[in-house]
């Protein structure tokens, strides 16, 4: 299953929260992928710069070119990204690459991410022009056997390559910070995403608003939710509060399931998860 989080407004959480459900994910024995298609590279430097990174999983210095076994790496080391698996769909090549040769492992059990690039941006006319967009959708199917789960970050803008992810993806997670503004952001990207949804993928469900940084006591973010609750949004009664863990968590470059599995905000995010995820807990009970 593929999902992306999406929400044109920025800093709502998108990064954080693509890491840490994935992280959860892949903490809970599911096979999990990050793609970031957002060229400030945040969910990439997350998950992969690590200060004080334990050992890797695997051998990195095992030769790698036969092999289908992703590499773990550092950010700055890695040239097999987006940029280059969006790259061999405009160059002309003898072989192809699959897909799974442009993943790298993280340190963290059965978690693989494909690491954005800057160069993303230089890509995105040549992909635009020549008609792209549903490129990514099938890279993707390619990597249905490796991957339990898919989380695909995006960029605060509707773009070349967020569209392509929602293209791509089976369900649309929002995150939202509770906000007048962000109300008029939800408003505005629900009637784009129900164009795309019927001119692109009809199969795109979208999953839920997320409140992050939801503010328990304050009277206006509970007001905004019902009040989108109300118009018929769906937004999930997991929320998440506002704490500097999350931060700290970004700056060590490990996502809170291992960072500080007892903090009040992993809690809330593994609730999240579970809400989720319902369905296949509920399926492993029988
Ligand atoms: N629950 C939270 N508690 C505290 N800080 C948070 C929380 N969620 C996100 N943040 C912080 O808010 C900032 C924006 O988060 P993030 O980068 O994940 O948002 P984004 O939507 O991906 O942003 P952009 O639109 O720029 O890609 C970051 O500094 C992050 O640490
Ligand atoms: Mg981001």
């Amino acid at each position: 299953m593929i999902r992306v989080l999406f929400n044109k407004k920025g800093g709502v959480g998108k990064s954080s929260l693509t890491c840490n459900l994935a992280a959860i994910s892949a903490a809970k024995g599911l096979k999990t992928l990050v793609i970031d298609l957002d060229t400030q590279c945040n969910a990439s430097q997350y998950l992969l710069n690590r200060t004080n990174s334990p050992e890797p999983r695997k051998n990195s210095l095992e030769p790698q070119s036969n092999s289908l076994e992703p590499r773990i790496n550092s950010l700055d080391q890695i040239t097999d990204n987006m940029a280059a698996f969006y790259d061999q769909t405009i160059t002309f090549h003898i072989r192809k690459k699959p897909t799974i040769e442009f993943v790298s492992q993280t340190a963290f059990e059965n978690l693989d991410i494909i690491p954005s690039s800057p160069e993303l941006d230089q890509l995105h006319t040549k992909l635009e022009s020549r008609h792209k967009i549903y490129k990514l959708k099938e890279g993707l199917e390619q990597l249905k056997d490796h991957y339990d789960r898919i989380y695909i970050d995006t960029a605060p803008a509707l773009n070349f390559y967020s569209l392509s992810a929602l293209i791509a993806a089976d369900r649309c997670l929002i995150p939202m910070d509770c906000d007048e503004f962000s109300r008029q952001a939800i408003y505005n990207m629900m009637q784009h995403l129900a164009e795309i949804k019927e001119d692109h993928n009809p199969a795109l469900e979208i999953e839920g608003i997320i409140a992050n940084q939801f503010m328990a006591r304050a009277k206006v973010p509970l007001k905004i939710i019902n009040e989108l609750k109300s118009e018929g949004h769906k937004v999930l009664d997991s929320k998440l509060s506002s704490s500097v863990k999350m931060r700290e968590s970004h700056q060590v470059h490990t996502p809170l399931i291992h960072l500080a599995p007892k903090h009040k905000l992993t809690l809330e995010l593994v609730a999240l998860w579970q809400e989720i995820e319902v369905d296949f807990l509920t399926s492993l009970q029988y």
